[in-house]
């Protein structure tokens, strides 16, 4: 279902990760698996918004995609490679971003460069170019506990991107932000996204700013998670080309809103009997 006129991430590019009927079960003698055939394809310079109720199967469906863990049944493949662990080219954030307490944000935007042994003036000049990208030149030196959560954010944003992987996948990234910062990340990202025409999986709770980002919106039903339908969208174009938040307001927008939240609504309540 096309929502909105297409932007440039809606020209046919290549698949980054494919998923090829991919079940999950965490405990089999719960009798129900986290996951069920999922089949899904990321592809080059994509924003993909994953909504879905609680419990439904986003975050195992991430860390999958991440190489976290190993899926019960089915493929999983990035560049047609399968995917046998985690390694940089997918990069991860999550709503509580882990970052080292006891370095400061250089440090830990530096630290995975360092890991993979990148020379040091080459992995210091990257380090200032994405500090800057993420507005926290005057915080370089600061620890994470001198950081608002939108701060440390950004850190773990820059900490993922610094490595330029093909992918980034985020788990419910501003879900722990205030609104008005919330926006305001919401910005920075789509923004990067525009730059780098990097490939984005994004969880979401909320529907507005799934509208709001993605350029599609897939939706989960209840446990066992599956793909219930997917809504191909462009919102978000018109957010960033215009720098306007009045798409939010348009008839399509808020008839979009309400189908999503009409379909998530049918899988937090209806039960399998
Ligand atoms: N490590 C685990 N062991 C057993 N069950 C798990 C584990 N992690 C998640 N689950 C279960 O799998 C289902 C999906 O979880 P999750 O992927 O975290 O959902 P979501 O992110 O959509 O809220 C839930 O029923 C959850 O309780
Ligand atoms: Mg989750």
């Amino acid at each position: 279902m096309v929502l909105a006129e297409p932007g440039w991430a809606d020209e046919q590019t290549d698949t980054v990760v494919a998923l090829e009927d991919v079940s999950l079960t965490y405990n089999p003698d719960q009798g129900s698996n986290a996951l069920e055939n999922i089949n899904l394809n990321l592809n080059e310079g994509e924003f993909v918004c994953l909504l879905g109720p609680s419990g439904c199967g986003k975050s195992t469906l991430l860390k999958i995609i991440a190489g976290f863990i190993a899926p019960s049944a089915g493929n999983v493949v990035m560049d047609g490679e399968p995917i046998k662990g985690a390694d940089w080219h997918r990069g991860v954030v999550f709503q509580q971003p882990p970052l080292y307490p006891w370095l400061t944000t250089r440090e830990n935007i530096q630290f995975g460069l360092r890991m993979r042994k990148i020379p040091e003036n080459e992995s210091r000049k990257l380090t200032e170019e994405y500090l800057k990208k993420v507005g926290l030149q005057e915080f370089g030196q600061s620890k994470p506990y001198e950081l608002s959560g939108g701060m440390k954010q950004r850190v773990a944003i820059a900490r993922a991107l610094v490595n330029k992987p093909r992918v980034l996948l985020m788990d419910e990234p501003f879900g722990a932000l205030d609104a008005l910062t919330r926006e305001q990340m919401q910005s920075l990202l789509r923004n990067i996204w525009w730059e780098s025409r990097c490939t984005i999986l994004f969880i979401t709770h909320d529907v507005d700013e799934a509208l709001a980002m993605g350029t599609r919106v897939l939706v989960m039903s209840r446990r066992p998670g599956r793909i219930v339908k997917e809504f191909k969208t462009a919102f978000t174009y018109a957010i960033s080309g215009e720098n306007s938040n009045r798409v939010r307001y348009t008839t399509l927008f808020l008839q979009a809103r309400e189908e999503i939240l009409e379909l998530i609504n049918q899988q937090e309540f209806s039960y399998n009997i």
